[in-house]
């Protein structure tokens, strides 16, 4: 595994259980902060996969306090940690790929701001690409996760998670 620009990092991994969910997502949390402060990640996965799971341990990791939503309804939980807005955003409930656009969350996109999209598909190809794609899958009684990179910065991300495993 090489970084390169042109061809995505992949990390697979198995998550045997809620435990080693939360887990990954503190240490994800750890790598990308303090420095970066755009960070993108979307994360895909059937219904009760663990996209709001991860989101949740990822956002407490960086210092949310209170309650931490699922955005299934609102279609959007915003956080600020010191001067950094973090957005926790929720497709599902689009119909049609325009809606995301419609909702107003380009804006969200251009900020210097953590960005996690569950159901980042149903906004068709009008996404740009994240820094990362967490991709949970179910396997036996835990999920398996596959991770890539479609950016540099995702791909040290990546690099640093396989080096301190
Ligand atoms: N690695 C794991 N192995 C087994 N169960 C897990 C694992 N990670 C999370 N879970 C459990 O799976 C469920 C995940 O629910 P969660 O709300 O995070 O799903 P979701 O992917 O956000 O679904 P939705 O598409 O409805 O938003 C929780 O009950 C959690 O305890
Ligand atoms: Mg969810």
């Amino acid at each position: 595994m090489s970084p390169s620009q042109s061809e995505p990092m992949v990390y697979d991994l198995f998550l045997a259980d809620e435990e080693a969910t939360l887990a990954l997502a503190q240490r994800l949390a750890k790598i990308v902060q303090p420095i970066d402060s755009k960070i993108h990640i979307y994360l895909k996965g059937d219904l009760g996969a663990g996209k709001t799971a991860f989101t949740r341990a990822f956002l407490r990791a960086l210092g949310v306090t209170g309650r931490i939503k699922s955005p299934s309804y609102a279609l959007l939980e915003s956080y600020t940690v010191s001067s950094l807005n973090l957005y926790h955003l929720d497709f599902y409930r689009f119909n049609s790929p325009e809606e995301w656009v419609e909702a107003g969350f380009r804006d969200i996109l251009e900020e210097s701001a953590v960005v996690l999209i569950e159901w980042p598909e149903k906004a068709g190809g009008l996404l740009p690409p994240p820094d990362l794609y967490l991709h949970f899958h179910y396997k036996d009684e835990g999920r398996q996760l596959s991770i890539t990179a479609h950016s540099t910065k995702g791909q040290t991300w990546i690099k640093t998670l396989t080096q301190n495993n």
